[in-house]
């Protein structure tokens, strides 16, 4: 049984300060000697501060190793508020790891749809498979089992160990290195080699062997609740007096921002068929981008002006289809990580051809329930249907 103890009283003596790791001569940052004192205010403070979540248990009570899996895959990248109604839907269509190993891909993705990072949830998926087949169906309590499955990292394995086996093993998201990097005034790009090494050694040095889970999720829960990136309130941290950044009046400009490549920017043309009131859709590539998401045919790779011919030319060389009268519905841009893609809407009409076969399905805009679509096509999709 994985339980927790009672708060304890938050002792007030006066702390040495920490050393910054700034310049050359210091020693590097280290947290050994006040990890103690650390682990006692925050998690004191996560005692009275912890937000209820779905996949979260109530305080003695055993957690879920499935929705704890669940959950970890869903908050890479995404805000708590984002996930929770998603969570929910997740666990209903699939309450145990069994069913999810048994789901088509396709409803997997279908409850997806929205979140973004898709990737997630074929990984999601596909490690629910091996949980089944290699692990009795039982998600591995250690941090190596954990690495193998797919889509699972450095990260996602030492949340699962923690939170859901009460194993001590360390974290390191984007809240827990903006808390460790201010704590420590670690004033390096935050992406780098040698800065990311430092920051799962602290995070190795300060996670506890007495709840361990709940020490994890008061880190986080602090990045996201009180030392944010932007106006943290250093005036309600519970680790201000140990905080470095504070102390030197650093708490603005660290972490330090990785330093991006500019996204590149493309042109993409959603070329959306129509005949007899029905549209045509087609699968997206195994690889890449929203990978095996359903889409309107989608133009990537034409360069140049596109004019009216083009587009009929495209759709006959892809699906066999002659399309006319191709009029502009609009555009929009979409980001992802490395792409600025604008987007431009096209409705064209068939009038004659075969459509190739399995190259696509007709759909009434109205009857999409079992494809996944990624947000720019469904903001296509409602283009169409305003149109
Ligand atoms: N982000 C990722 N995992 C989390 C968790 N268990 N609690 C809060 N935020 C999180």
């Amino acid at each position: 049984m994985i339980g927790r103890s009672q708060s304890q009283p938050v002792i007030q003596t006066p702390m040495p300060p920490i050393k910054p790791a700034t310049t050359a001569s210091d020693s590097p940052p280290d947290l050994a000697s006040r990890s103690q004192a650390i682990r006692r205010r925050l998690l004191a403070w996560y005692d009275t501060h912890r937000r209820d979540m779905p996949w979260r248990v109530q305080p003695g009570q055993p957690p879920n190793p499935y929705h704890v899996l669940v959950s970890e895959a869903m908050l890479q990248q995404t805000q708590v508020a984002t996930v929770i109604p998603y969570f929910g839907r997740f666990i209903k269509a699939f309450p145990t790891i069994k069913h999810l190993a048994k789901a088509d891909e396709q409803a997997v993705l279908r409850l997806w749809q929205g979140l973004g990072y898709y990737r997630r949830a074929r990984n999601l998926h596909a490690a629910a498979q091996a949980i089944i087949a290699e692990h009795d169906g039982r998600v591995p309590g250690n941090v190596a089992d954990l690495l193998s499955l797919p889509g699972v990292g450095r990260y996602t394995a030492g949340a699962i160990a923690s939170i859901a086996f009460d194993r001590p093993a360390p974290i390191l998201d984007g809240n827990v290195a903006r808390v460790l990097s201010r704590l420590c005034l670690i004033e390096k790009p935050i992406d780098a080699t040698d800065t990311r090494k430092t920051l799962w050694r602290l995070a190795e040095q300060w996670v506890p062997a007495r709840r361990p889970g709940d020490f994890n999720q008061a880190v986080m829960e602090l990045g996201a609740l009180v030392c944010t990136k932007a106006n943290p309130s250093c005036a309600d941290c519970p680790l201000s007096r140990e905080c470095q950044a504070l102390r030197a009046g650093r708490v603005a400009h660290v972490p330090v921002p990785a330093k991006r490549k500019a996204p590149v920017q493309v042109d993409h043309h959603i070329v959306a068929i129509e005949r007899r009131g029905r549209f045509l859709f087609e699968q997206r590539p195994e690889n890449g981008l929203w990978s095996n998401m359903w889409q309107l045919p989608t133009a990537e790779d034409l360069t140049g002006k596109v004019g009216p011919m083009t587009l009929g030319v495209w759709a006959e060389s892809r699906f066999g289809l002659m399309a006319v009268n191709p009029k502009p519905l609009g555009s929009f841009t979409h980001q992802t990580t490395h792409l600025t893609i604008r987007f431009h809407v096209w409705t064209l009409s068939a009038t004659s051809g075969r459509l190739r076969p399995r190259s696509g399905t007709w759909r009434n805009t109205a009857k999409l329930d079992d494809l996944p679509l990624a947000n720019p096509q469904r903001k296509a999709v409602a283009m169409l249907i305003d149109a």
